[in-house]
């Protein structure tokens, strides 16, 4: 029977591992904390994912799939651990180097190593191999490594694990053969072999394609402010193009990919990767444009109600969110309230803290915003504003009820900015 020691149980690593469990691969879990795998033997999960606490249940009940803090030899190890940034927007790879170290010690002749992190470009040959090559054996001549990015969306983990395609970048074309052999027991998308570089770089060019566009779309938005034209309609016309995708404009954009992935190619290539590096930084600098609105349209002291402050709608995750940051600085001059369903430890009640606010900004657009009543609001509020940062309201509606209504990139605030005097320490607007 094929088995399979899979280092680092969290969103990547357990749902892979249940994967193979199921699909008739022996598989040993591996995690640092000790608590987590207590949570896998027991047959439950400590994260949030749609069906895989059943699959989790049936692989531990069947012995298919066990979990411990200690790297025992198998035959193949798959390592699924973060790769996150430093606060100097570098990769930090500690984490792939201590997963590498605890494996080499148990590394035998003929094993397979596959790296799922997302990690910079070269971090495969240059970081992983070295490490893996304290065991005495050589590198794609006495055991196999591949780089086999992951790219499935929270939430839909286990459909998109089956369905997706999956780029397998081995250091040499056995390398990559191993690991798509072992895929292949639950892997229904196309696989694609190429080197574990261009792997790397495939995995970094997805999420940065979609940040330079958020980019383009967020740097349209304030020449639209600027001359008057509303964004929404831009976006909505040029793309009647068949050939024209324009992405959304908005706050800014967060998330543990997005937000992060760019910086590593920013980092390995500095004075080549210009439109990377400057669309980060227009994409970081939407809070501080957002704040500055914001100080236009109240004076300091006002209450300001914000609606919504994870990074995307309808989800429970609020890593790298802009609304975040924007919070932040808004709570240097107002008095500001927090709405998210989501979110435990804030309102999920819009009309129970709008009373006497001033300025209703809206920050992300979850459904339980669409159909807000502006005639409850309007009666309750102390100054009937609001500032719409992803043209969620319809506007007719808003300014019916007697609302002034302030929406990104419409040129509708931006006179009122332009005067306003709000001090960011960071704004890069
Ligand atoms: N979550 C996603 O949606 C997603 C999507 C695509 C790619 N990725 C990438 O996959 C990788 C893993 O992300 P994640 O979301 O699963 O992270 P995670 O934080 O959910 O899980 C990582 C797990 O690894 C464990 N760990 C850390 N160091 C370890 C070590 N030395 N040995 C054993 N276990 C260790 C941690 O305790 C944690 O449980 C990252 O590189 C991430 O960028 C994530």
């Amino acid at each position: 029977m094929k088995q399979v020691s899979i280092i680092g149980l969290g969103y990547i690593g357990l749902p892979t591992a249940a994967m193979f469990a199921s699909h008739g691969v022996k598989v040993k879990g591996v995690d640092v904390v000790q608590e987590i795998c207590d949570i896998i033997n027991e047959g439950k999960i400590h994260i949030e994912e749609p069906y895989l606490e059943e699959i989790v249940k049936q692989s531990v009940l069947s012995g298919m799939f066990s979990a411990s803090t200690i790297v025992e030899p198998s035959d193949n190890f798959i390592i699924a651990v973060p790769t996150p940034i430093t606060r100097e927007k570098k990769a930090d790879l500690s984490y792939v180097v201590k997963a590498a170290e605890s494996i080499y010690p148990v590394l035998k002749p003929g094993n397979l190593v596959i790296l799922e992190s997302t990690v910079s470009p070269r971090c495969t040959e240059d970081v992983l191999i070295p490490v893996l090559e304290k065991s005495g054996l050589k590198a794609g001549r006495d055991f196999y490594v591949a780089h086999c990015p992951e790219r499935v969306l929270p939430g839909k983990i286990i459909y998109e694990l089956e369905h997706n395609n999956k780029i397998i970048g081995g250091i040499t074309e056995e390398s990559a053969i191993k690991a798509k052999e072992l895929y292949s027991a639950f892997v229904q998308g196309e696989m694609h072999l190429t080197d574990a570089t261009t792997a790397e770089l495939c995995k970094l060019m997805e999420n940065t394609y979609r940040d330079v566009n958020i980019a383009l779309a967020n740097e349209l938005a304030k020449i639209c402010d600027k001359l008057g034209v509303n964004v929404w309609d831009v976006v909505k016309y040029a793309n009647k193009h068949p050939r024209v995708n324009l992405h959304q404009p908005g706050p800014g954009v967060g998330g543990h990919c997005l937000a992060v992935d760019p910086w590593f190619i920013v980092e390995a290539t500095p004075e080549l990767a210009r439109i990377i590096e400057l669309s980060r930084k227009t994409n970081d600098g939407m809070p501080a444009y957002v704040a500055q609105k914001v100080a236009g349209l109240v004076p300091d002291r006002a209450k300001v109600v914000v609606l919504g402050c994870t990074y995307k709608p309808d989800v429970d995750d609020m890593r790298e969110s802009p609304v975040v940051e924007l919070i932040e600085m808004l709570e240097e001059n107002y008095q500001v309230e927090v709405v998210d369903p989501y979110i435990e430890k804030y309102d999920s009640n819009v009309y129970e803290v709008s009373n006497d606010a001033d300025l209703i900004v809206l920050g992300v657009n979850h459904k339980q915003f669409k159909n807000l009543n502006f005639d409850v609001l309007a009666k309750i509020m102390k100054t009937k504003k609001i500032l719409d940062t992803r043209n969620l309201f319809d506007k007719h509606a808003v300014t019916q009820s007697g609302f002034e209504y302030f929406l990104l990139g419409d040129g509708s605030s931006t006179a009122l900015a332009e005067e306003a005097v709000f001090e960011v320490a960071a704004a890069q607007v």
